[in-house]
């Protein structure tokens, strides 16, 4: 009898690599973790000063005004620094459509977002306030039309530097004239909204690197495009930062 060997091999450099980015993402997801905690205490405490030091004389108030001014602004960057860690924009949507659970029982939905998609740098919490957003309008647009469709679609754009997220309705659409001051503040066309929404949600995706655009949807509604960055491989092995969500 001959005996004959099966020699298999794999080439793991993927797999290890993915892991060693995901490890490098939870050290600093609980790092960010630990800066954030005593951040709030601390402007408290630093504007609390300032309120017992107003009716000192005023060498002494402009100083603590100064300093803690300083400490406030600084908190609040570094609030802002640890607020954004990579996420997956999976993870978003799945989180933020499951608060509309209750609200689509007549809409026909379809997700279509990938896990495999890199990680997005983000501030998970405000992320989610763009998306409710242009899931509310986009509710508000289909309520009462007979075709009530909502996708959901995310893709690599841009040589695939950035991950364009497209929210399509099938709802009562845009009129041409009024799609140039959807962005604008104030702008509304519904009874009872401020017209926030969307000045809000550009400001919040232009602070991110990304862009939002409106186009038509086929065969009928709106259609936002999401454009955002993702992390590039460098940073993730390089820079370290987390992942999470909120
Ligand atoms: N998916 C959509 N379909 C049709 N019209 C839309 C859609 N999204 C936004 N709009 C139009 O854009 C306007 C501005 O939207 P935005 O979200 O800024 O304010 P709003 O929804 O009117 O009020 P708010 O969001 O502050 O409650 C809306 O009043 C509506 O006319
Ligand atoms: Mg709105």
């Amino acid at each position: 009898m001959t005996r004959g060997f099966v020699l298999v091999i794999e080439d793991l450099t993927e797999v290890v690599r993915a892991q060693k980015a995901s490890a490098w993402r939870e050290v600093a997801r609980r790092l960010a973790h630990e800066i954030k905690n005593p951040l709030t205490p601390i402007q408290l405490s630093a504007e609390r000063l300032r309120r017992n030091f107003s009716s000192a004389p005023p060498n002494a108030k402009a100083l603590v005004d100064e300093c803690t001014g300083a400490i406030v602004a600084e908190v609040e960057a570094l609030k802002n620094l640890v607020a954004r860690v990579p996420n997956s924009m999976k993870e978003l949507v799945d989180r933020t459509m499951a608060l509309y659970e209750d609200r689509m029982d007549k809409v026909k939905v379809v997700v279509d977002v990938s896990e495999d998609l890199p990680p997005i740098l983000m501030d998970s919490l405000q992320m989610k306030r763009v998306l409710v957003n242009l899931l509310d309008n986009a509710l508000a647009a289909l309520a009462g039309e007979p075709l009530q469709e909502l996708t959901i679609r995310c893709d690599l754009a841009r040589d695939d530097t950035m991950a364009r997220l497209t929210i399509a309705d099938t709802g009562r659409g845009i009129a041409s004239e009024d799609r140039e001051r959807l962005f604008t503040p104030y702008f509304s066309t519904r009874k009872k909204g401020t017209g926030l929404g969307l000045a809000i949600s550009s400001r919040i995706v232009a602070d991110h690197g990304g862009y939002i655009g409106v186009e038509p949807n086929s065969p009928k509604g709106t259609r936002f495009i999401l454009e955002l960055p993702v992390c590039q491989e460098s940073s993730l092995s390089m820079t370290s930062p987390a992942s999470g969500s909120r």
